[in-house]
């Protein structure tokens, strides 16, 4: 099926009639469905897909026994997310397998194409989670204590999505090399009037949740100065973030908030907050956040209120293997550039597996966001890159 098939068969999957972003958190129907299309997909063109005991899934083309390339993404999105952050990829290698079967291309190394479950964390709250305990860099007891946000415990999701984690995890073993297709989460490409690009490094970033614990109390009846009130706390801290992000030029962001007990009349007796905070480097982010978190400890003391911090989800900085972009950037003189956006290319780039990036450009550079957008022409530009550098990779 041709791309912009699979793009239009995709489209209402898990799409809200409202603000007609997308909510495809892992192990929910939306996702099954998505999981099952890949399926169809793949043996529609005579592949066979292998689904792990978590519902990570690839399927190869080619039977050598020389080390793969794998190439995919994945198919979760954030809470009302865009329609490109991950399905661009997948859709992109499936359409790339056809451009090269259609040139007549029988490459030497098997060629794969993979999806990782839960990329974005929003369910359970860890980044790359499939990515990341398929190569080891999170075990399975370690993710097992993890719950979402209605207590239900990780193991459970998966089993009421039918997939069952004794049955084992996905094998790297096959894979020698790593490409991800990915739309663009910045003007990058745009201000640089070009269609494709290839990636140096992705910026370290986290995910800490702040616990400000105060006193529940009487909207009306507690004088100003005798509460406290985490809320103010919290406050506070989300301006301090702002500030200290932009005067280092990084980033910082609290985009997620619970309030207990979350009455109009009470004071709050506990706000719950998650900072996502990046980086150019690990340095630079260990001290983002040290600084955010004594400006928070300070302004606790002042209202009263006490102030716990939990590293949820951290990444180091990932610098993709030059030479291999290099080589790859060649193919179409496409530009070599740094993320801020974190990716399962970084954990596979972490497991020393040589990996490599390709974007589209997105042309405003929204994502995480229902307007998130790439151009029909950009993303088939997208494919056809894709095409070049998996011949590259695999040999012909
Ligand atoms: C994933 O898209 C992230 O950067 O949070
Ligand atoms: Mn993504
Ligand atoms: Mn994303």
């Amino acid at each position: 099926m041709a791309f912009e098939e699979m793009w239009r068969d995709l489209s209402p999957v898990g799409r809200s009639a409202t603000s007609g972003g997308y909510f495809r958190q892992p192990w929910t129907s939306a996702e099954s469905e998505l999981r099952a299309w890949f399926a169809e997909e793949c043996a529609a063109r005579g592949l066979t897909v292998e689904t792990d005991g978590i519902g990570n899934q690839v399927a190869w083309w080619g039977e050598s026994d020389l080390p793969g390339v794998l190439t995919g993404s994945h198919l979760d999105s954030v809470l009302d997310g865009g329609a490109y952050d991950g399905p661009l990829g997948v859709a992109s290698a499936l359409a790339a397998v056809d451009t090269l079967r259609a040139r007549g291309v029988e490459p030497e190394r098997p060629i794969g194409i993979g999806v990782f479950v839960e990329e974005e964390g929003s369910r359970f709250g860890r980044a790359c989670l499939g990515s990341r305990l398929v190569t080891g860099a999170t075990t399975w007891d370690q993710a097992k204590e993890l719950r979402d946000r209605d207590g239900v415990f990780l193991a459970d999701a998966i089993a009421d999505a039918g997939l069952d984690p004794s049955a084992g995890l996905l094998s790297l073993d096959r894979v020698g090399t790593f490409v991800e297709l990915h739309v663009e989460q910045g003007r990058d490409l745009v201000d640089r009037d070009v269609a494709v690009g290839l990636a140096s490094e992705i910026w370290p970033h986290g995910r800490w949740r702040f616990d400000f614990a105060g006193q529940a109390n009487h909207a009306g009846t507690t004088r100003m100065e005798d509460r406290h009130d985490p809320m103010l706390t919290y406050a506070m801290t989300a301006l301090a973030a702002n500030k200290q992000a932009r005067l280092a030029e990084q980033r910082a962001t609290f985009g997620r908030v619970a309030v207990e007990p979350n009455g109009t009349n009470a004071v709050p007796s506990l706000v719950t907050a998650w900072l996502d905070a990046r980086a150019s480097s690990d340095d630079a982010l260990a001290s983002l956040v040290a600084s955010i978190e004594r400006q928070a400890e300070d302004r606790a003391g002042r209202d009263g209120t006490g102030l716990t911090v939990t590293a949820e989800s951290v990444s180091g900085s990932v610098a993709f293997d030059a030479d291999l972009a290099t080589r790859l950037a060649s193919l179409g003189g496409w530009p070599v550039i740094p993320t801020q956006a974190g990716h399962d290319a970084g954990i596979l780039s972490d497991a020393g597996i040589p990996t490599a990036m390709v974007f589209v450009r997105n042309p405003t550079g929204v994502s995480h966001s229902p307007d998130e957008h790439a151009e029909t022409a950009d993303c088939l530009a997208g494919v056809e890159a894709l095409a070049d550098v998996l011949v590259e990779l695999a040999g012909a």
